[in-house]
């Protein structure tokens, strides 16, 4: 079944009735620049063909009762008396507290997904987007994807206290199928990049899982920030290799903004390189981020490290990395379309030998943002 057909099926059975709409939001794959957004740097991500999806039916009155496939316990509140809490209902108050609760209309929603939770695919920002997407629908707010990736955004910092940068937020509102984008995460700019036909993004999943990841995340965070501001600039978007020379800089922060300055450089060639087909070219600077995550900005694991040289040797492979915060979770390759086949099962098995786990290799296709679903 879909996940259309499982969050329709979840509402009969838990609400009675038929929903009024159906909402999707993708999850995300970044392609290169990782832990350059909140330095104000470049990213390439791309969303994927894989959806969290919300079947919604207004209410007559400002509470919002959501149950999803996934989660034992329900997501129940008022939206006129917010609250913080814990459990995964916080994502969704974020978000009516980041749209401003008052106008609000309250809804009974059933959700499922077929993101992988902790894959390193921002289910929580598919989570953010898809719930602001039903807030839009049911209480009259015209659908402005830039405007709701700060809402998301604004849920995930300052109502679930996780301090990530725009990227996820701002490639599930503003993807385009068979697209990447090139984002400058100062400006919420950038273009939309098409995927040449003759390669395919294929996501490693490594079945690794990580606990604690926030705290490890926000700590990376505070070490830019320390570093910029030794440097003397606001952001490290705006600190050159050559300045990292200068001395100020503790062997360990130097290490942190080295990676931020050379991926952003890196992010921006394999932009220019993807829009040029030139396949090579791009792979190396995916295979150059991954070390530079691993070494300097150390983000990396054992099972990512072994994934990544897996995919790296097997047939068809242009380039391949970890992507997103890291610690666990998948990796990204670009693989020649013709070579599908083989280069899975090599990756796989060179994994497997390196580790004992069993990984996961999908094709991903680049899908449109968030939004209605017809029915
Ligand atoms: C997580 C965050 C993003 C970004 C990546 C690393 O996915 O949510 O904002 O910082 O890590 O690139």
């Amino acid at each position: 079944m879909t996940a259309v057909e499982r969050a329709q099926g979840l509402f009969r059975e838990v609400f009675g009735g038929e929903p009024a709409l159906v909402v999707r939001s993708p999850g995300r794959i970044n392609l290169i620049g990782d832990h350059t957004d909140y330095n104000d740097g470049f990213v390439l991500p791309m969303a994927i063909d894989a959806d969290l999806v919300i079947a919604a039916r207004p209410r007559s009155d400002a509470e919002v009762h959501a149950v999803s496939e996934s989660q034992q316990a329900p997501a129940d509140f008022e939206l006129g008396s917010l609250t913080r809490d814990i459990g995964w209902g916080e994502y969704l108050k974020g978000v009516a507290w980041a749209l401003g609760p008052g106008g609000l209309v309250g809804w009974d929603g059933a959700i499922a997904s077929d993101i992988a939770d902790g894959a390193g695919l921002s289910s929580s920002a598919a989570l953010e987007l898809a719930t602001a997407r039903v807030f839009a629908s049911t209480s009259g707010i015209a659908w402005d994807p830039d405007a709701m990736a700060l809402v998301g955004h604004r849920a995930e910092n300052d109502w679930v206290g996780m301090n990530s940068g725009i990227m996820d937020q701002l490639i599930c509102a503003t993807a385009r199928a068979g697209h990447a984008r090139l984002i400058d995460c100062r400006h919420l700019t950038g273009p939309h990049v098409a995927i040449p036909e003759r390669a395919v993004v294929m996501l490693l999943d490594t079945a690794t899982r990580r606990q604690l990841i926030e705290s490890q995340y926000n700590d990376r965070r505070a070490s830019c920030e320390a570093a910029a501001r030794q440097l003397g600039v606001g952001h490290l978007r705006d600190a050159t290799l050559e300045t990292l020379e200068t001395g100020v800089l503790s062997p360990r922060l130097l290490a942190r903004a080295r990676h931020v300055i050379a991926e952003n450089q890196r992010t921006v060639s394999a932009a220019s390189a993807l829009a040029a087909g030139e396949l090579r070219m791009f792979g190396g600077l995916m295979n150059q981020s991954h070390d530079s995550l691993r070494d300097d900005f150390e983000v990396s694991s054992s099972a990512l490290d072994a994934m990544a040289l897996a995919a790296r040797e097997a047939p068809g492979c242009f380039g391949a990395r970890q992507t997103g915060g890291g610690f666990a979770g998948s990796c990204v390759a670009l693989v020649d379309a013709e070579r599908v086949e083989a280069f899975s099962q090599v990756a796989l098995a060179g994994y497997n030998r390196q580790t004992g786990n069993t990984g996961k290799v999908t094709v991903c296709r680049a899908a449109d943002g968030a939004g209605t679903i017809e029915l």
